[in-house]
Order: C-alpha cells, then sequence, then structure tokens
C-alpha cells in the first residue's frame, strides 16, 4: 500500500519541517490539496506554496485540484511541482481532453469522484486516467467522517479497471485511518490519502508507518486513536 500524507492537515508555520518529516517517512507521495472556495465551501492555497514544499519534497507531489476551472491552470501546476493533477469528475465537461492534456504534460492524470457521483460514469473514461481518486468524504475539509459506501465504490472501480485492463492506481481520500486501511487495501486501494490521522498523531512518522502496515497487514493495535467524533459535513 502506498500512502499519502495530505499536507493540508500539516503545520504551515513549519512547513520545511513537515516536508523534512515526509522526505524521511515511509510516505510514497505528498498529497496537495488545492480548494478554490466555488467547487469545494473552503480555500487552501496555490502556486507560491506548493513551489515551495517542492524545493523540499523528495517524493512527488499528488496535487489534487478540487477547483472549477483546471484546464487553464494545468501547465503552471505541472511548473509548479506536480508529479501528477487529479481533476473532478463533476467539474469536467470535457473530460477526456483534460486528461489527455496533463498526460501531454508529462505527468499522471486523475480523475476524482465525490461521494454521489457513481462510478459507473468511469466507463468511458478510465482509460484515460493514470488514477481514480474515490473521495469518502464531501471534498472541502480534513477531519470529517469516512463515508461507508466508499467500500463498495472501491470494489467497483477495481471491477471497472479489471474489466477494461485499465492500469490506474486506485486512490481514497477522506477520513482515512488505521482502523479502516485493511479494508480498503482488500476493496482494492492502491493509495491511501491521510491527512488528521497522520499529522494529529504525536509522532506522523510513526503513523504513516503504521497506517502502511494496517493496510498491509491487518495491524490494529493502535486502532482508535483519534476515536470517534469526527463530523461529516
Ligand atoms: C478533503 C481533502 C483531503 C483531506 C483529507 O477535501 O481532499 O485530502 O485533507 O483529510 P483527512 O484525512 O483529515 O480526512
Ligand atoms: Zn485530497
Amino acid at each position: 500500500m502506498m500512502i499519502a500524507p495530505s499536507i493540508l492537515a500539516g503545520d504551515f508555520g513549519n512547513l520545511q519541517r513537515e516536508i523534512e518529516m515526509l522526505n524521511d517517512s515511509d510516505a510514497s507521495f505528498i498529497h496537495v490539496d488545492v480548494m478554490d472556495g466555488v467547487f469545494v465551501p473552503n480555500i487552501s492555497f496555490g502556486f507560491p506554496v506548493i513551489e515551495a514544499i517542492k524545493k523540499q519534497a523528495k517524493k512527488p507531489l499528488d496535487v489534487h485540484l478540487m477547483i472549477t476551472n483546471p484546464d487553464q491552470y494545468l501547465e503552471r501546476f505541472r511548473d509548479a511541482g506536480a508529479g501528477g493533477i487529479t481533476v473532478h469528475y463533476e467539474v469536467c465537461p470535457h473530460l477526456n481532453r483534460t486528461l489527455d492534456a496533463i498526460t501531454k504534460l508529462g505527468i499522471r492524470a486523475g480523475v476524482a469522484i465525490n461521494p454521489h457521483t457513481s462510478v459507473s460514469l468511469l466507463e468511458n473514461i478510465i482509460e484515460y486516467a493514470g488514477l481514480v481518486l474515490v473521495m469518502s468524504v464531501n471534498p472541502g475539509f480534513g477531519a470529517q467522517k469516512f463515508i461507508a459506501n466508499s467500500f463498495q465504490k472501491i470494489r467497483q472501480v477495481a471491477y471497472l479497471r479489471e474489466k477494461t485492463s485499465s492500469h490506474a492506481l486506485i486512490e481514497v481520500d477522506g477520513g482515512v485511518e488505521d482502523k479502516n486501511a485493511f479494508e480498503l487495501m482488500q476493496a482494492g486501494c492502491d493509495i491511501l490519502v491521510a491527512g488528521t490521522s497522520i499529522f494529529s498523531h504525536p509522532d506522523p512518522a510513526f503513523a504513516i508507518q503504521n497506517l502502511k502496515l494496517a493496510a498491509d497487514y491487518g495491524n490494529r493495535s493502535h486502532a482508535g486513536f483519534l476515536g470517534d467524533d469526527r463530523n461529516t459535513n
């Protein structure tokens, strides 16, 4: 299992320290959440912050665009350091054009679906995607509760991938923690995005290692760290 810690949950006053921690950790990617305040009811950060992250990062940046008009910024995100760009199905009327444009920039093209968006809608687009991101919360905020029917959606994406001989990676984002990691692996996930469960741990590098072990081996010895106090937005 690959782990992509979401830097959104990190300490922006100590960004360099956070990136150094991730560089030395078991993380495979650094997940970068870009929010525009239009597609999602929150604003995060843009190019200068991504460039600053890229300067320190030794892991590829997995950029998740929660913005309404991704097409006009794709090249700038690549130039800022994105190793892959994921756009949302819900805001791309010409999705295969968008995914093609990302691929032509020489980076991985991902498509994300919101919790209410059916996996069947990916049938005609999965062949253009290097990654499918299943949102397991409504995007916009960290620290939300995992939506349980995401397991079923991941199984459906895994089935579609097999049926179409696609090589797309399957990623899940939102409310991921050691308690659900093993089931996510069994459902077919390749990449777990996690923010709160990593950065609110007193030892985030340990939390990354623990999440990976929990996914691969079902190690639940540290389950329950966060309790059940998450909210669904
Ligand atoms: C939600 C973002 C997520 C978020 C994950 O809109 O896309 O990447 O930061 O955070 P947690 O792990 O706290 O749910
Ligand atoms: Zn994300």
